[in-house]
């Protein structure tokens, strides 16, 4: 469905920082105006009861990546499907740098396999596994090219060693780039990893002991040493631990920019779910912690230490995950989260735990904000593109391979039912998710090139 312009009736549109009832009138792709009793429009969307909701941010996402030796489930038409559906209408997914690969190259590779087929708009992160200081101003003509943000991996076999991480964290400040990292410590992962294995212990439940609190709380406050040293901002993503919020929290007090993600599973499971059956479906890095960081977690959440809520979507099939059956050293790393992002963290609000206003800043307005779009994406305002979504509070939901548009048969999310749930899906005014079903949108999404980003202090 493609209307020049269109008018939401009657709903209750909640920003990051208001809620209130008003009607939003879109015109070619751009929210024009946001008042009571607007009217004419060529069509109407009658919103009474529900909720108006900026389109969430999925600012980490892992699609058709390479990896463990194996490929991550979906690719950028399945992928962005899942997300239209949960309610997302910007994903950014993570480029990975091949060895000796301009950055820019790295970019404009992965572009040229998700504009034919993403269905919301998309931007990246580039994963820089090569660099140097011969080639380190290559960070500064992708911030050029529209893409500010990187990522780098303390730990996997393309990490980077702490010479690379200073380098890098130096010079983004001059480049307006942010540093992410998976901090984690490799050395130590592989020391504990490769005992269990030759004791035998090859279960699960060892991928989580090789990677218990302390190894990533250890990266995470290095990291933090390493970025204040050089008054560089950093943003410690996919953050699973106490300890971990701990560093951040500390130099947060202290002054300093750094910015920290972490993830619904975090919210919702511990260490526990090693211990069962599917226990392969868990199987990610950093890997649940104990109940003490996931209630830690959850403050961070609430009081603002934590900065942005994405879901490091990177599904595998159960097949794949058989890879590691007998040594859990070779199951692929990751779990599905993009469709549940949103529903998930709104389900929370629905029931009083969190605000929604707070989970449109942490989804929305602060992704945005972070990695340099906020001028188009995050919030509902004259001007903004008209990225939408309509939320019924009082639509229930269960979750299953089955009712998820993932390309992959399994969820660790699977027989939890929310209550309250997205009903439809805007992209740039165009509708791409309605009463539970998907509008085919192959080729809509754009790809969205961000600013500079000079974060001095953490306002958010
Ligand atoms: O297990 C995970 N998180 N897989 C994706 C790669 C990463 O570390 O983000
Ligand atoms: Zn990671
Ligand atoms: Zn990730």
């Amino acid at each position: 469905m493609v209307s020049e312009k269109l008018i939401i009736k009657n709903g209750i549109v909640v920003t990051d920082r208001a809620t209130f009832k008003a009607d939003v009138e879109i015109k070619d792709g751009k929210i024009i105006a946001i008042g009571e009793n607007l009217t004419g429009s060529d069509e109407l969307i009658d919103a009474t009861g529900k909720y108006i909701l900026p389109g969430a941010i999925e600012s980490h996402a892992h699609l058709a990546m390479p990896f463990m030796g194996t490929t991550s489930a979906d690719d950028y038409y399945d992928g962005t499907k899942a997300a239209a559906c949960g309610g997302v209408t910007t994903v950014f997914d993570f480029a990975i740098q091949n060895t000796g690969e301009h950055l820019v190259d790295t970019i404009k590779r992965r572009d040229e396999l998700c504009a034919p087929d993403a269905c919301i708009d998309y931007s990246f992160h580039v994963a820089i596994t090569d660099i140097d200081s011969s080639r380190i101003s290559q960070m500064e003509e992708a911030v050029k090219f529209g893409v500010p943000s990187f990522k780098m991996f303390m730990t996997y076999d393309f990490s980077i060693d702490d010479g690379t991480l200073y380098l890098a964290l130096k010079k983004s400040i001059d480049y307006g780039a942010l540093i992410a990292l998976h901090a984690e410590n490799k050395e130590i992962i592989n020391l504990l990893a490769s005992e269990f294995v030759a004791e035998g212990n090859t279960s699960p439940w060892y991928h989580y002991l090789s990677r218990p609190e302390f190894v990533e709380a250890e990266a995470v406050t290095r990291a933090i040493q390493i970025a204040k040293s050089v008054g560089a901002p950093l943003n410690i993503v996919h953050l699973s631990s106490a300890e971990g919020l701990e560093a951040v929290k500390n130099a947060r007090n202290e002054g300093y920019p750094i910015f920290t993600e972490t993830c619904p599973q975090y919210l919702a499971f511990t260490k526990e779910v090693y211990k069962r059956p599917d226990a392969s479906k868990f199987v990610c890095s950093p890997p649940m912690k104990g109940q003490e960081s996931l209630e830690s977690l959850w403050q961070g959440v609430l009081n603002n230490h934590i900065s942005t809520v994405a879901t490091d979507h990177c599904p595998f099939t159960l097949e794949q995950k058989e890879m590691g059956k007998d040594n859990f050293r070779n199951m692929p790393n990751g779990c599905s989260g993009i469709e549940v992002l949103y529903p998930y963290m709104l389900s929370q609000a629905n029931k009083g735990k969190i605000s929604f206003n707070r989970v449109v800043e942490l989804c929305a307005s602060n992704p945005a904000k972070l990695y340099g779009c906020e001028d188009r994406k995050g919030n509902i305002a004259p001007g903004m593109d008209a990225d939408i979504v309509i939320y019924d509070p009082n639509k229930s939901f269960e979750i299953s391979p089955e009712s998820m548009h993932s390309n992959t048969d399994n969820t660790i999310w699977d027989g939890m039912t929310l209550e309250g749930y997205p009903v439809m899906t805007i992209s740039r005014g165009r509708v791409v998710y309605n009463d539970g079903q998907f509008i085919d949108a192959r080729g809509h999404g754009e790809f969205v090139k961000c600013n500079p980003l000079f974060h001095k202090v953490p306002s958010f």
